[in-house]
């Protein structure tokens, strides 16, 4: 028989604490999001779907996007033990300067378009949080005034080589002159990948309205409040140089370009430079050779070459190969702090987040932005202290296996990366 007794009105506020309400509908929310996965579920229901789809979407069938995640979902991890991790630091350095965190924001193209703070949100996000920012040829915010927005942090900008050479290398000159330290050079994209969400959406740029584009506005107004009251979505650094949206977008893709606009563009730029989009061993050799700064392993979030590589799975291999002679990242399906961490220990300096910095952005503009860094930096740290690291550098192979649901069957290295 359980004896029962009645709280005295003072022990109650010792056996319940109450919540206070969060009256700030926007903190209520960011704040219920405890995951990537939880701000992607607000950004979908924010959004209207032609412009989440062109942000969530892949290529064809989206079979590379899903593979990346599946291999970040078939880590195994194994901590050491008894180790003092109670103050870690997981900052690291990349390309000759800093990062509070062992990963930078992805160049990602119409980002306004996502949520009208754009760039201006990731920028300044990441120099808050003390990480680099990389800006889109395709951005939708110009060069310098993505540089405003983050004056003290580390500013990327990545080039797409067009078919008209001469605006690429006008804006590398402009990049180098508002001090931009790296450059990216994407080389991934000879073409457009098929977005097939995109076709069947109608997707274009300015968004075209149909009916059912009114029937997907009406539970999303504040969206198109802020798409209709702010600053025209353009591409911002290429408005000076003319043409329709739809003939830069055109231009920014062209199958001519080889080894030799690499050479021309290593020329120009004065800082580091990073080759985006590499998806062999012998690619990484090539460019190592050649001596870029940095290689990006990438199969651009899914987005291009449908079953291409999962860069995950090349990690170990190119990192083995040439990781000692020039700086590895990775990016594509990092949705969790400890997907970085595993890719840390498996050879990658560092690490590139595109979808999990936009689907904050798309939940809440600035503070979503913010909430996705703090995230996967809570991930990150949490991860590293449960594995029994201090730093980044203690990471290593003996930190993971990478479980081998999706291995190629023969893994010989020379047949299959
Ligand atoms: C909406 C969107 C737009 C992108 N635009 C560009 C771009 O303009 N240039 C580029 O090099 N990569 C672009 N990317 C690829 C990202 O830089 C990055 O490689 C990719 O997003 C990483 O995968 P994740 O989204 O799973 O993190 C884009 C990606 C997304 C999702």
């Amino acid at each position: 028989m359980t004896t029962r007794q009645m709280p005295k009105p003072s022990e109650i506020f010792d056996l319940v604490q109450f919540k206070r309400p969060e009256l700030d509908p926007r903190k209520r929310r960011l704040d219920s999001a405890l995951t990537i996965d939880d701000l992607r579920a607000i950004a979908k229901r924010r959004t209207p779907a032609a412009a989440f789809d062109y942000t969530d979407g892949g290529a064809e069938g989206e079979l590379s996007l899903a593979r990346a995640r599946q291999a970040f979902e078939d880590v195994e991890f194994h901590p050491s033990i008894l180790n003092d991790v109670s103050a870690i630091d997981p900052s690291t350095t990349i390309l000759g300067d800093g990062s509070a965190l062992p990963f930078g924001i992805a160049p990602t193209g119409f980002t306004r378009l996502m949520q009208t703070e754009g760039e201006i949100a990731g920028a300044s996000a990441a120099g808050a949080a003390g990480i680099p920012f990389s800006l889109s040829t395709l951005g939708t915010t110009s060069i310098e005034d993505v540089r405003d927005a983050n004056p003290a942090g580390r500013n990327w900008f990545q080039l797409y080589v067009m078919r008209q050479r001469e605006i690429s290398y006008q804006l590398v000159e402009r990049a180098a002159a508002a001090g931009y330290d790296t450059l990216f050079f994407t080389v991934d994209t000879p073409v457009a990948g098929a977005r097939l969400r995109d076709k069947r959406n109608g997707f274009s740029i300015p968004p075209q309205v149909s009916l059912g584009t009114v029937l997907d506005a009406i539970p999303r107004p504040w969206w198109w409040w802020d798409f209709l009251t702010t600053r025209k979505l353009e591409f911002a650094s290429l408005s000076s140089t003319g043409g329709t949206v739809g003939e830069l977008l055109d231009s920014a893709m062209d199958p001519t370009i080889s080894f030799d606009d690499l050479e021309i563009i290593r020329r120009m730029w004065p800082g580091k430079l990073v080759v985006k989009g590499v998806q062999t061993l012998d690619d990484a050799r090539k460019l190592t050779d050649l001596g870029v700064d940095g290689i990006v392993l990438s199969n651009h979030g899914g987005r291009q070459l449908d079953r291409a590589p999962v860069p995950f799975h090349l990690l170990p291999t190119v990192a083995r190969e040439v990781g000692a002679d020039t700086e590895i990242m990775v990016d594509t399906g990092i949705m969790n702090g400890a997907d970085i961490v595993a890719s840390l220990a498996l050879g990658a300096r560092f690490t590139l987040i595109g979808r999990a910095y936009l689907y904050g952005l798309m939940a809440g503009g600035r503070a979503g932005v913010d909430r996705a860094i703090s995230i996967l930096a809570e991930q990150v740290t949490r991860t590293m202290q449960l594995l029994e690291v201090n730093t980044v550098d203690e990471l290593g192979p003996e930190h993971v296996t990478q479980l081998t649901r999706l291995a190629p069957r023969t893994l010989d290295p020379a047949l299959h990366v």
